[in-house]
This record gives C-alpha cells, sequence and structure tokens, in this order.
C-alpha cells in the first residue's frame, strides 16, 4: 500500500516538527512490510522535511512544481529546485489546481515533462465533477486526462495515478466501493492499452478518505494506496488510515 498525505496549505514549522515525530514513532514502525509513505508538505517546508526525514523511510512529495525550467516566473517553483531539496515525487493534476490555477492539459504536459527531466516522480491527479458524475461521464472525462500520458516525451515517465472525484474532495462524500473498482479497473486498462509494460499502473484512490472508511477501500484488489488530505493534517487519523 501506498500512503500519501497530502497537507495542502496547512501547518506551520512547529506542525511540521510534531507531526513528524508523531508519524516516525507512531505510524512508521506499524505499517506493513511493503508500505510507502509519502508526505507531501507545503513547498516551503520542503527542505526541512527532507532533513529530519533523512534517515527515514518516508519519502517527501511536493504539491505542484512550475511547468517552466527557470526564468522570469515571480512564485514558482521548478522541479529542478524540488528535486534539489531530496524530494522524490510531486503530485500534478490535482483538482485543486485545475479548478484555482486554470491547470488543464496544454499546462499540465509541460509540468510532467518538467517533472520527469528532473527525476522526480509523479502522483497524477484525475478525477470527475458531481456533474460529470451524474451525467455518466465519469469515463469519458478520465480518458481525456490521462490522454496526455500518451505523449511521445513521456513514454519514461514515472508515475503513479490518484483517482480522486472532485466531488468527493473535501466533503465526506465517497462513492460506492463498487464504483472506485469499477473506475480503478477502468484506469489499469486504459493504460496497459497504451503502454508496452508488462507491470500494471499503480492506481491510489483519494477523496474524503477517513479512518471509518479506510480499511474498506484498502481491501479492494484495484486499489494500490489512498491520497489523505483533511485525515491527514491528524497523526491520529492518519495512523488509523494507514495501520
Ligand atoms: P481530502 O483531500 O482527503 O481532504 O478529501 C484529498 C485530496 O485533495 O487529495
Amino acid at each position: 500500500m501506498i500512503y500519501v498525505a497530502n497537507w495542502k496549505m496547512n501547518g506551520d514549522k512547529e506542525f511540521v516538527h510534531s507531526i513528524l515525530s508523531e508519524i516516525k514513532d507512531n505510524i512508521l514502525p506499524f505499517l506493513s512490510d511493503g508500505s510507502t509513505l509519502v508526505l507531501c508538505p507545503p513547498s516551503i517546508y520542503l527542505s526541512e522535511v527532507n532533513d529530519i526525514c533523512k534517515n527515514i523511510s518516508i519519502e517527501i512529495g511536493a504539491q505542484d512544481c512550475s511547468a517552466h525550467e527557470k526564468g522570469a516566473f515571480t512564485g514558482e517553483v521548478s522541479a529542478q529546485m524540488i528535486s534539489g531539496t531530496g524530494t522524490d515525487w510531486v503530485i500534478l493534476g490535482h483538482s485543486e489546481r485545475r479548478q484555482y490555477h486554470a491547470e488543464n492539459n496544454v499546462i499540465l504536459i509541460d509540468k510532467l515533462q518538467a517533472a520527469h527531466n528532473a527525476g522526480l516522480k509523479v502522483i497524477f491527479c484525475v478525477g470527475e465533477t458531481h456533474q460529470q458524475y451524474n451525467e455518466g461521464m465519469t469515463r469519458d472525462t478520465l480518458q481525456g486526462q490521462l490522454a496526455i500520458l500518451d505523449d511521445t516525451s513521456l513514454v519514461n515517465l514515472n508515475y503513479i495515478i490518484a483517482y480522486e472525484p472532485v466531488w468527493a474532495i473535501g466533503s465526506g462524500l465517497v462513492p460506492k466501493l463498487e464504483e472506485i473498482d469499477i473506475i480503478h479497473q477502468f484506469i489499469k486498462t486504459q493504460r496497459s492499452k497504451k503502454t508496452n509494460l508488462s507491470k500494471e499502473t499503480k492506481v491510489l484512490y483519494g477523496g474524503s478518505v477517513n479512518p471509518d472508511n479506510a480499511k474498506e477501500i484498502k481491501s479492494l484488489k484495484s486499489v494500490d494506496g489512498v491520497l489523505v488530505g483533511g485525515a491527514s493534517l491528524s497523526s491520529n487519523k492518519f495512523k488509523q488510515i494507514c495501520i
């Protein structure tokens, strides 16, 4: 299982230090064998979190990176800069970036290339809105979002997918277990049709994962892990999700 904590724009220095020591003492030693823990703090804390986690088996991820390599892009952080902090992963295509920062396939393809060039592994988020869900457009929407991975420049991209229905994020709503299972299988099939890899694409579920629903979601064979937002800000809740 892969457990990703997306802290979004939350926490301060003190929070970072205390949650890291709680995760180190109360979660890490109890994770089942073969599990991966990825923590995604705000980019300002990446260096510090990497330093603290240096000799611990916790992987670190950024929540976004610039589409540009360098230059006059005030406020942006490049994939290379992120990688320079020792960070392994970057989340790209999160629905909050798509929604509030108008990130579309054109921008995302550049970001994916930038991440690849910097040697970062990508957690690529896809998901439908409630309207698309109600209109039975989930598969079409996902297909459109996944299509950019077929770009020839991205054949060697190291990525996993996070299926996050937009309407499930932060809402307390979660699709039915069968729906999660069917969509995860759909994503895996889509990707296997497009790649020559014998390896199956890993797919995480994200959207209102909490201690009450994590066990059932994780029990689905098609679920390779979870991407947790709100509940990852409490080490106690995150522990109940991971263990
Ligand atoms: P949530 O967020 O767990 O708070 O719903 C998930 C996410 O946005 O990645």
